[in-house]
């Protein structure tokens, strides 16, 4: 057994910890606030420029954030993201239409963009029903056509829900809930929402009591799991992990979470919540594997780099253990894959145990193809080497290709080589 630092060591630790033993040290999440605070009476939201004068450092970082893009207006053209360290964060337009044609933007500067039109709907392949999608370039996943529709295709679309933006904006409200508003009256819209994006008050609560007394009333200040499964996982208080087209289902992390090793942990444990981690890895990365599992060495890809065309990835522990086995909008097609059996979404997932067995995700679905099935414990025996080894080790970059079957003969106890 590998052995893991103490935590008391860990460079940051927001929460108590229980240390039974010394691999026993898990994080327990803090009982959460009461939404809203406790003395935030009677408030509305002001937005993130509001608190920008007295938390500048919060503000700048947030920034450069997934979370601040989450949904972008355009005025007629490309939107203006703050510079990118990964991918080139701008998407472009669909095939055949303009700027002109788009009125938001959902996403765009993390992996992948889609488009609302000026009615606001959501652009759809009109056959295959699928959201018109556009990629930043983070990814290896794109497959050759970045868009799934044709060029010069008809678009279809689907009304931008509350169900939809709910997660995308801060101080989103229902359309029924509203008293039958929608956002500039856009027919498609099922709502309103306060700001655009996912901003400092969709975590602490409406901020206009605290922006005039902030030393006497006292905003949310919640680091529980649950602030966040809010938005990343599918069902509250379900802990199922949903499975469509063969990948795990996008915005699960709660959920894999529970069923990984490190099922006790909050977000924050690993994660600032201010900043971003895949813009800004070494500061958004509280604790990295490697501050725990001290020992752990790279399983015989130590300075490996990973070539396939134009996608370059310095090999770390996550390249194994955080694959892409989730697909929010684009998963890779054979000239990417190989073509024999390698899987390769667009999400990193949080299940971080490996199962070396069992070969391909499907042999770890409910009878009727839906959900993960989980153990007695709630866990899930790790994922699958169709998603680990295969992404790489499929002719299709600098990787030798390995077989299901050879990649289950060389994986097991790859640590120990
Ligand atoms: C995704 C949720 C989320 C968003 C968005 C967010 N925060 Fe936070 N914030 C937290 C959590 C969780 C904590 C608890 C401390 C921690 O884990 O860093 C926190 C802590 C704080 C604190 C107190 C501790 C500290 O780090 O100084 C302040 C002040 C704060 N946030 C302000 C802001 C401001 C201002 C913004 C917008 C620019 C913002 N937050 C956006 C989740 C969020
Ligand atoms: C006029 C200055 C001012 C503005 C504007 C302001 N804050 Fe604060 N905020 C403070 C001060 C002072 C504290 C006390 C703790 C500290 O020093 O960080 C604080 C604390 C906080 C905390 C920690 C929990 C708490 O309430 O003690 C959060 C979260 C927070 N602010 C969020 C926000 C958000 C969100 C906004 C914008 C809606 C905002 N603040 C605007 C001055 C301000
Ligand atoms: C109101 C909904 C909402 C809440 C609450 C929320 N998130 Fe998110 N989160 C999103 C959305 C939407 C995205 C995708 C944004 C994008 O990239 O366009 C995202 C993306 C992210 C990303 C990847 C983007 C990046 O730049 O690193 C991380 C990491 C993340 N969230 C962590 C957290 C953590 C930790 C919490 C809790 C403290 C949290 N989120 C709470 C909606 C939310
Ligand atoms: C329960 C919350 C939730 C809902 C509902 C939701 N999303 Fe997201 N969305 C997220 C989170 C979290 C992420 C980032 C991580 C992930 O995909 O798991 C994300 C990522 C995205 C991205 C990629 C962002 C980027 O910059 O790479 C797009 C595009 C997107 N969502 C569009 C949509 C659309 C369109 C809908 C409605 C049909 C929708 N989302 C509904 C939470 C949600
Ligand atoms: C044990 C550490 C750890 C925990 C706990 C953790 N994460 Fe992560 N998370 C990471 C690392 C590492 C990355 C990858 C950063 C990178 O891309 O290199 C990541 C990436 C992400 C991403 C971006 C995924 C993508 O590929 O687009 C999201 C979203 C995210 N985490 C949300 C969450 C949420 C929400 C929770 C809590 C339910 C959580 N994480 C808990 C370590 C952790
Ligand atoms: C905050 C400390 C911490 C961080 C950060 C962390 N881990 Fe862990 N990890 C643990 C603990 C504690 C366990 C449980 C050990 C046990 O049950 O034997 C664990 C268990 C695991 C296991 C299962 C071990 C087994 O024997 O089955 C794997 C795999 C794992 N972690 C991988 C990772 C990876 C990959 C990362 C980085 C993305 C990471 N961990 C980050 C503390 C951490
Ligand atoms: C080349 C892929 C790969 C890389 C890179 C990798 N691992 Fe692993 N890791 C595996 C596989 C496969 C297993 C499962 C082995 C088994 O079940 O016999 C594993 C197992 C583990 C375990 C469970 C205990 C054990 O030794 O079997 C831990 C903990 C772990 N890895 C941590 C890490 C950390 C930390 C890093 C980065 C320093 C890392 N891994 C890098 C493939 C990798
Ligand atoms: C992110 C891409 C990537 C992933 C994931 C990956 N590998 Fe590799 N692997 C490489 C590269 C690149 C090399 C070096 C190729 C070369 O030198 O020809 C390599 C080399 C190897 C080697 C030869 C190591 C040596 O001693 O030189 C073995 C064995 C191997 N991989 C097995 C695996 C197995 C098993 C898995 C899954 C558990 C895996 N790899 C996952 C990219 C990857």
């Amino acid at each position: 057994m590998r052995s893991l630092r103490f935590l008391n060591r860990f460079k940051s630790c927001l929460g108590a910890f229980v240390c039974a033993t010394l691999i026993g040290c898990v994080p327990i999440d803090s009982t959460p606030d009461p939404p809203g605070g406790g003395n935030n009476t009677d408030p509305g939201y002001v937005g993130s420029a509001a608190c920008l004068a007295c938390h500048p450092g919060l503000s700048e970082s947030h920034r450069h954030h997934g979370h601040a893009q989450a949904l972008t207006a355009i005025s007629g053209k490309s939107p203006e993201f703050p510079e990118t360290m990964v991918g080139d964060g701008t998407p472009d337009p669909p095939p055949g239409l303009q700027w002109t044609d788009i009125s938001w933007l959902v996403g765009g500067y993390s992996t992948s963009a889609n488009f609302i039109d000026n009615d606001g709907f959501i652009l759809t392949d009109e056959d295959s029903g699928q959201r018109v999608a556009s990629s930043a370039g983070r990814i290896q996943a794109v497959n050759s056509t970045g868009f799934n529709v044709a060029a010069g295709s008809d678009f279809g679309g689907t009304p931008f829900a509350y169900d939809c933006f709910r997660c995308h904006a801060t101080g989103a409200e229902s359309f029924d809930d509203n008293g039958g508003r929608r956002q500039e009256n856009r027919a498609g819209i099922g709502g309103t929402w306060a700001e655009p994006g996912v901003h400092c008050e969709a975590c602490h609560g409406p901020g206009s009591a605290h922006v005039g007394s902030p030393q006497t009333v006292v905003l949310n200040v919640d680091s529980s799991v649950s602030a966040c499964a809010e938005c990343h996982a599918r069902d509250v208080g379900s802990d199922a992990i949903e499975v469509i087209d063969g990948f795990i289902a996008a915005y699960q992390q709660a959920s894999e979470l529970k069923a990984s090793p490190h099922s006790n942990f909050g977000c924050t444990v690993c994660h600032d919540p201010h900043v971003s981690s895949i813009q800004d890895r070494e500061r958004g990365i509280r604790n990295g594997c490697t501050t725990c599992h001290v020992d752990s060495n790279m399983a015989r890809h130590m300075d490996k780099v990973y070539v396939q065309g134009d996608y370059v990835e310095f090999m770390n522990c996550e390249s194994c253990h955080m694959p892409f086995a989730s697909r929010n909008n684009l998963s890779a097609d054979a000239s990417v894959t190989g073509g024999f059996g390698a899987k390769i979404g667009d999400v990193r997932t949080h299940v971080f145990k490996i199962d070396v067995e069992s070969g391909h995700l499907d042999a770890l679905l409910t009878q009727d193809g839906s959900r993960i099935a989980l153990d007695e414990n709630g866990r899930m025996s790790g994922i699958t080497l169709d998603f680990v080894c295969l992404r790489c080790h499929n002719d299709q970059g600098n990787a030798f290709r390995l077989t299901d079957e050879s990649a289950g003969g060389v994986a097991p106890g790859i640590h120990d080589f």
